[in-house]
């Protein structure tokens, strides 16, 4: 099975995502700490792409050069004076090497459940730090594990359709996540199937992914040993409140 960014499934990944409101957040955040961005796995170009709309330099490194020829395509549909302001480059967050430092870098979207050992975390988290001017500020946001909410779909499949916006044709995404809770690891098979409006099978293409997740006492302790000082944290990209019980989501401002 193919890894979940490549193929069919970077063309629904924007659809997957159509709902998420986190966007507006972070083009406040570079008004606030730009103008010069990084964002780290930025895929599709969903931030990216109204980042540079709101006229912020934006670099975006990924790994996956079908999530980078997707945002290419999303691109080229723009006026030269937003395409002018992004750049976007192929490379892994462990090891990227762009040769400039950036007053704001992001990592949105659980981008850092991506790295499996902490070890490998820690050394992306010093390159991202390399990264940053003296005066930079780095913002990452991720989910709050919802044990109870896991503890319940695990290896259950779980089922959406949905309308391709452009084609109009139907899409069934079945997803079933088992979870390693020792080791903090999730295992996602995605089965993704689109039809035409007689119910003919159009395309169909199956996906694995591994990742991580991280509690907040964590993120804070592995942030430091990566050499970052943690000047703020929220418990939601849209207001400015604690992290706490009822939280779904931390968001951690370091410099
Ligand atoms: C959940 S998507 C988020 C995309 C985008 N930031 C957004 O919010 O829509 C995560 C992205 O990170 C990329 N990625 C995963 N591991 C990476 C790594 N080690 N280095 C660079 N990119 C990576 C994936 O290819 C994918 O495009």
């Amino acid at each position: 099975m193919q890894s979940m960014y490549s193929g069919f499934f970077t063309e629904f990944y924007d659809i997957l995502h159509a709902g998420l409101t986190d966007v507006d957040a972070y083009v406040e955040f570079a008004r606030k700490f730009g103008p010069d961005v990084l964002e780290l796995g930025s895929g599709t170009g969903r931030i990216l792409i109204p980042l540079a709309r709101a006229g912020f330099r934006v670099t975006g490194i990924d790994s996956s050069d079908d999530m980078i020829a997707r945002c290419q395509v999303r691109l080229a549909l723009e006026d030269e004076a937003v395409r002018s302001k992004a750049t976007i480059v192929r490379q892994d967050v462990t090891k990227f090497q762009l040769g400039k430092r950036f007053d704001l870098i992001i990592a949105p979207c659980n981008m850092l459940n991506h790295f499996l050992e902490p070890g490998l975390l820690i050394r992306a988290l010093r390159n991202v730090k390399r990264h940053l001017k003296p005066t930079g500020v780095f913002i990452l946001d991720n989910g709050i594990p919802d044990i109870p909410y896991m503890v319940d779909i695990n290896r259950v499949e779980r089922i959406a359709a949905f309308e391709h916006p452009l084609t109009g044709t139907k899409l069934i995404h079945r997803c079933t996540t088992t979870y390693d809770f020792a080791n903090q690891l999730e295992y996602n098979t995605v089965h993704l199937e689109e039809y035409d409006e007689v119910d003919n099978l159009l395309r169909e293409a199956a996906y694995t992914s591994t990742m991580t997740y991280y509690f907040p006492r964590e993120l804070r302790l592995i942030l430091e040993m990566s050499g970052f000082e943690l000047f703020h944290e929220q418990g939601s990209l849209h207001q400015d409140c604690p992290i706490d019980a009822g939280s779904t989501e931390m968001v951690f401002f370091a410099r």
